[in-house]
């Protein structure tokens, strides 16, 4: 009960409400021998050991490198040095590794001295925040692009037409040029229209992935006849997302038409679905998303373009004009959701996630 004064009477009250077992942060208590009392939950998912094996045993024998020395724990209890270290790599002896920080404190239980550690797992945070900046980079690269487009695409307006006014006055011999002057700046027009990227707004609809992904796989197969074994790897209880048909199609397209050029004839391509929980999209916390993988067993993405692999003009190909996965980026971007890739030879798989939301799951 809380007295008159809105203070909490005993401490106890929080022990009660189990609160070390709601926490995130894996906490583990030690004794003066420096041995396991207590771990939370979180300390038991983060270690993998139930507190019944993490009872009793050192640090040494949870850790394959140790990295908390017992010098600076008994430190710690005779000076009652705290202490904390951020980015400490723990590794398993099943070859596991995290990374994380380490809070030590000094308290006492029964009137004796124990020591508190706190593990905080700073992996995610960093994977969230690399994306973060590579989305960041991309977007920068990608209004450059389409700066420089936009510059470009006014004044060759101007060029055609005057080529056209010109074309008027000559004879046929002479037109010959005109011509040239109209295609080729015809040819640029196209290109710089790829440049800009998609500019229209998406026409939402909430429908099935897997009609769209049949339809793709269609085209391919019509497309390549001879090449390429299409496999279909769906999880059909996937509910209905909201999205634009075309557009989708277009990024799914651009990602596959990647993979038919790399794989050789006895080459495989898997269209995969599954519903993913709890997953995150530039920076935000998704509770559902719908994942699809377009995933090739060819010779994986060339080293020196992993880093830039969706920025607009960066290909592997002599004549690519590397737009293709800059502008599937794009259309999935529309959506809010994500396109991602891992890639090593033998097993390259391109991630698209979309989200699925309360209304178009019901
Ligand atoms: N599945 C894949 N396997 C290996 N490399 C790939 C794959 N998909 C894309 N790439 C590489 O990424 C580059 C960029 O692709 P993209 O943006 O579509 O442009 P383009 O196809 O015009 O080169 C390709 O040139 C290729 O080198
Ligand atoms: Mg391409």
């Amino acid at each position: 009960m809380y007295s008159s004064n809105n203070q909490m009477p005993k401490n106890k009250l929080y022990y009660q409400q189990n609160l070390p077992n709601q926490m995130v942060t894996a906490v583990i208590v030690l004794n003066s021998e420096l041995t396991v009392q207590y771990a939370n939950p979180a300390a038991e998912a983060l270690l993998i050991k139930s507190i019944n094996k993490l009872k009793g045993s050192t640090l040494n024998t949870i850790f394959f490198n140790n990295p908390i020395s017992d010098k600076r724990l008994k430190q710690l209890l005779t000076s009652g040095q705290e202490f904390s270290d951020s980015d400490v790599i723990l590794e398993f002896f099943d070859r596991r590794k995290i990374t994380v920080e380490i809070t030590a404190s000094s308290v006492v239980f029964d009137k004796n001295p124990h020591i508190l550690l706190e593990f905080k797992q700073i992996d995610q945070q960093k994977q969230i925040s690399a994306e973060a900046f590579q989305q960041q980079q991309w977007e920068s690269a990608r209004d450059l692009i389409r700066g420089l487009a936009h510059e470009i695409k006014n004044p060759l307006g101007g060029l055609r037409g005057a080529a056209q006014l010109l074309n008027r006055e000559l004879n046929e011999e002479q037109q010959e040029y005109t011509q040239m002057i109209i295609e080729q700046a015809d040819r640029l027009t196209n290109l710089v229209d790829r440049l800009l990227g998609p500019n229209q707004v998406p026409k939402m609809a909430t429908q099935n992935i897997h009609i769209v992904l049949e339809k793709v796989a269609q085209l391919v197969s019509f497309n390549n006849p001879q090449q390429s074994e299409i496999i279909k790897d769906y999880d059909p209880s996937l509910p209905d997302i909201c999205f634009d048909e075309d557009k989708i199609h277009q990024a799914i397209l651009n990602i596959i038409n990647n993979a038919i050029q790399v794989i050789g004839s006895d080459g495989q391509i898997i269209l995969k679905t599954r519903a993913a929980s709890n997953k995150t999209i530039n920076g935000k916390k998704i509770k559902l998303a719908a994942q699809i993988s377009i995933i090739d067993n060819g010779p994986g993405i060339p080293e020196k373009l992993q880093d830039t692999l969706f920025y607009p003009m960066v290909s592997g190909r002599a004549n690519g004009t590397g737009l293709g996965l800059s502008i599937s980026q794009t259309l999935v971007n529309q959506h809010q959701g994500k396109l991602s890739c891992v890639s090593q030879p033998g097993h390259t798989e391109f991630i698209i996630l979309l989200p699925i939301t309360q209304e178009a799951a019901s």
